[in-house]
């Protein structure tokens, strides 16, 4: 693993281990699955989807808890340690977190402080977090969707954001699985 990915891998593992234990096993599943994927990807790009992979669920450590918008708060805190720009700001951004920021009066800030890369890379991100489940096993994006929905209920802000989200997401989930499908297979 690169200096860079280990790097994030151990940052993660620092802040979710312990006190979020299910969250570690849902943020190695994704780290894994980001790596799968990276063939749909060009190699330039791969570690950095993997770092994301690892950090995009940070800002729910209980250490890192601000604004409560995890999104926002892992990128905010990324920034600060230094790490790599693209890296806080497709975490700050991952899976449709734009939508969620607008529901919870966080959009601009969002917007101004980091950039939304649209791109393969956050497509991919995308796909490996919304095709793993909270304890880590595999999903099918609708089946993943629903899971969401019914864990926070039908009144809960994060079933509003899902149900605005769903269809970018599933968009690009299907992106990255046709990039998949036409990527070169690894002998
Ligand atoms: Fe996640």
């Amino acid at each position: 693993m690169p200096a860079f990915v280990d790097a994030a891998r151990e940052i993660a593992r620092l802040k979710l281990e312990v006190p979020l234990p299910r969250r570690w096993s849902h943020v190695r599943a994704v780290a894994a699955k980001a790596r799968k994927v990276s063939q749909a990807i060009p190699p330039e790009d791969r570690d950095v989807l993997v770092a994301s992979a690892w950090l995009h669920d940070v800002g729910h450590s209980p250490e890192l808890v601000d604004t409560g918008f995890h999104s926002l708060d892992g990128g905010r805190w990324l920034k600060g340690q230094g790490i790599d720009e693209r890296v806080a700001a497709l975490v700050a951004h991952h899976s449709c977190a734009w939508l969620e920021a607008e529901e919870r009066g966080l959009g601009k800030a969002l917007a101004e402080e980091f950039t939304r890369e649209q791109s393969a890379v956050a497509d991919a991100l995308c796909f490996s977090d919304m095709t793993t489940g909270p304890d880590g096993q595999d999903f099918e994006v609708l089946e993943r969707l629903a899971e969401i929905r019914s864990r926070y209920g039908p009144d809960h802000l994060v079933t509003r954001f899902i149900l605005k989200a769903q269809p970018e997401m599933i968009t690009a989930v299907r992106r990255t699985q046709a990039r998949l499908s036409a990527a070169p297979q690894p002998m």
